[in-house]
């Protein structure tokens, strides 16, 4: 009895030592169960973990300022955007690694490598050289020359506000350089982008294919960069160090030397301050990006020691296999997996010391341009400004700027009268908005897993014998809510165009043509049906359950209208679309919703200022931004629920966003027009 009891007290004693020493780790809510998984990996090390859910990465910041969470597994870029929280007390202790070099102080540090007797003895000579790059946008290659260069009188000024932050900084390459090899993606927008790389075709001039000028390149990339040099006439190359010595030959950390035919003696590095050393030597280097890491609040400080090793044992006990939560969870991958202590860091500093600050606000000289996004509520201001510092230390310009306006109508007002560049309208709106404003649509929300615009869909039952509109009179109907697209505006509209119902008291002809019965919820409300008509027939499918879907299931309606973001919710095997879009009409696969449907419906749209900068330099950060995070939710999910509030800036289901040329805003008007006409309210 004493022993048990003594048995109990020593478990719940290390019980609550355990838990009081329990490590919170912040995750990524996709990657909880990974984490959870983590948790049950044996280690030596004895020190409990424990795993906190956060939004994403960013909110991981703020949990781990509270002290919600302790630490976090972060890139340079989020360190950037965590230096920037006020009040934080953050610090980085510990770096991840490769084995390759185990003791680098950088995770690549930027040199510049030039033929040995090349005349030049400061960073001015390098004009009209000429230059090797890795690619466009990378870092060694092209952010760090770029803003090193920018500082130099010489180089040419990129502050031009009649053409793009990105268009400025290649007009200043192909200025400053006689020829390059700068390859890769210029612009998200392919039409932009050919304009550019004819325009400033010296740009890829020194590329194994100019025309092309993309990738695969044997003159692009780290290695290729050095080739160019050597044997494509380049007279200057900026990659990394740990490249240019396995090129010529040279050891590198702990792997030994191997042969190469290439020779070290004639080339040297080119120093920030214009003199050379050969690249046998120590390189010097003028940025490097440092490490990824883990950051933590200051009190982790107290008792850091068990905590570290138990990171570095489930690092090596995760490289073999490379389970879920050793990339995931704790941010290792094949190559960085060598958790390394460092001596307790700011971030601030430790960003300072890679002269990576600099890097990451690389400005294109004043006046720096923004793009100013209205929105109309406090949350909306909270989460833009959350997505201007994180764009901006992903390199992503012109700056994101946020501006507050009371309602959706003021925003588009001062929009119009250039206070700020863009503001968003919901639903079958733009068109009428942009006409009442002088604005045009932008770009626009896209939904589902094929990231497209929604459709208005009509659901029948596979096997019955509808195929055509027609073919549903005097049958039963289901519909999504009055007032939705899905459910009432299309189907109203198409019965109406296709003269099967008269727009005079639409509504009660729309229970007249479904005589057996319709479930259009809401339409009893008093503000749908101020005139207090007798809508009983447009209730009689209705149950306690108002889902178009149940509808169908219980044999309630012989069609449901509702939108293809509700497809998933069928059983896809006992139902088929109706395709009211073919005059033909017919029936098709689920799949097929964006060729068999009623119509498109609208998305939340974006409008900007007509004749104000053009549409691709002011779609460029949004849009930049969304292609960033598409499969990268973990770091920034700007789609979903925002500090317990649904639908800020953005609709909680939309998973990306899209330039608006293939939307139909006049047809959305027509549509609108036509339910306004007809009484509906
Ligand atoms: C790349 O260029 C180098 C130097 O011109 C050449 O030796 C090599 O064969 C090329 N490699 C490929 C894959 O084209
Ligand atoms: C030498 O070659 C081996 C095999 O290709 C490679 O794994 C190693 O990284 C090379 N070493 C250097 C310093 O480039
Ligand atoms: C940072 O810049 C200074 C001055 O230009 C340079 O001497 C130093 O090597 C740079 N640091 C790194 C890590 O490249
Ligand atoms: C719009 O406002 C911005 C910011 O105040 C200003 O720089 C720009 O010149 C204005 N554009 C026009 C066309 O008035």
């Amino acid at each position: 009895m004493a022993l048990k009891k003594y048995i109990a007290l020593v478990f719940l004693f290390v019980a609550s030592v355990n838990c009081k020493q329990a490590y919170k780790i912040c995750v990524a809510e996709q990657y909880l169960k990974a984490c959870e998984e983590m948790l049950e990996v044996p280690t030596k090390s004895k020190a409990v973990l424990k795993c906190i859910p956060a939004r994403d990465r960013m909110e991981c910041l703020s949990y781990v300022q509270q002290r919600q969470a302790d630490f976090v597994p972060v890139d340079p870029e989020d360190m950037y955007v965590a230096s920037k929280i006020p009040n934080q007390d953050f610090v980085v202790f510990q770096e991840y690694r490769t084995d390759d070099e185990p003791d680098a102080e950088f995770r690549y540090e930027a040199v510049i490598v030039v033929h040995k007797d090349l005349p030049v003895n400061n960073l001015d000579q390098l004009k009209g050289l000429k230059s090797c790059h890795t690619g466009v946008n990378r870092n060694v290659g092209y952010k760090i020359p770029l803003t090193m260069l920018m500082k130099r009188s010489v180089f040419p000024k990129m502050n031009d506000r009649t053409i793009s932050p990105k268009e400025n900084e290649l007009k200043a390459f192909s200025t400053f350089f006689s020829q390059s090899c700068i390859v890769g993606k210029w612009s998200p927008d392919v039409k932009t982008m050919r304009t550019w790389k004819s325009q400033y075709s010296n740009l890829c001039a020194l590329c194994e294919r100019p025309d092309a000028c993309d990738y695969p390149d044997n003159f692009s990339g780290y290695e290729g960069a050095l080739r160019c040099l050597a044997h494509n006439g380049g007279q200057v190359a900026f990659t990394k160090v740990i490249y240019v010595r396995k090129f010529f030959g040279l050891p590198v950390g702990t792997i030994p030397a191997n042969t190469s035919s290439e020779n070290p003696d004639e080339f040297a590095y080119l120093c920030a301050d214009g003199s050379k050393v050969p690249v046998r030597n120590k390189a010097c280097s003028w940025a490097a990006r440092p490490w990824q890491g883990l950051l933590g609040h200051n009190d982790v400080l107290a008792k850091l020691s068990p905590l570290r090793e138990k990171i570095k044992q489930l690092a090596d006990s995760g490289a073999a296999t490379k389970p879920e939560w050793f990339t995931n969870v704790l941010g290792l991958s094949e190559k960085i997996h060598h958790v390394a202590d460092n001596i307790p860091i700011k971030p601030a500093d430790y960003l300072k010391k890679a002269n990576y600050t600099e890097v990451i606000e690389r400005g294109h000289g004043p006046p720096e341009p923004v793009v100013r996004l209205c929105v109309t509520s406090n949350v909306a201001l909270a989460k833009c400004r959350a997505m201007a510092v994180f764009a901006f230390s992903r390199d992503i310009r012109p700056q994101l700027d946020c501006i507050q306006e009371a309602s959706e109508a003021d925003c588009l007002k001062n929009v119009q009268d250039n206070g700020s560049d863009l503001a968003s309208v919901d639903d079958s709106r733009v068109a009428a908005a942009a006409k009442k404003y002088n604005l045009h649509a932008v770009f626009h929300e896209v939904y589902g897993e094929k990231k497209k615009p929604n459709y208005a869909v009509a659901v029948v039952k596979r096997g019955s014998s509808i195929k055509k509109m027609e073919d549903l009179r005097g049958k039963r109907s289901c519909h999504n809510p009055y007032g939705s697209f899905s459910g009432l505006d299309a189907p109203l509209f198409y019965l109406i165009n296709k003269k099967l119902i008269n727009p005079d008291q639409c509504i009660k002809n729309l229970g007249d043509f479904f005589s057996g019965g319709v479930c259009l919820p809401g339409v009893d409300k008093a503000e749908n049906n101020p005139r207090g008509d007798d809508v009983s027939n447009l209730k009689k499918q209705c149950s306690t359950d108002n889902s178009p879907v149940k509808c169908l299931e219980e044999n309630r309606a012989d069609v449901a209208f509702v939108s293809s973001a509700d497809l998933p919710n069928f059983d896809k095997s006992k139902y088929l679309l109706l395709c009211l879009n073919k005059d033909a009409g017919g029936t098709s696969w689920f799949e097929n919703f964006e060729t068999c449907n009623i119509a498109m419906a609208p998305s939340r749209t974006w409008l900007s200022a007509k004749d104000f900068l053009s549409d691709v330099s002011i779609a460029h950060t949004p849009l930049s931004l969304a292609q960033l995070l598409a499969d990268r939710t973990d770091l920034f999910n700007i789609y979903g629920e925002y500090l317990k509030n649904n639908n800020v800036i953005f609709n909680n289901a939309a998973k990306g966003l899209e330039t608006t040329e293939k939307m139909d805003f006049e047809k959305f008007k027509a549509i609108h027009d036509v339910i306004n006409n007809c009484g509906v309210a």
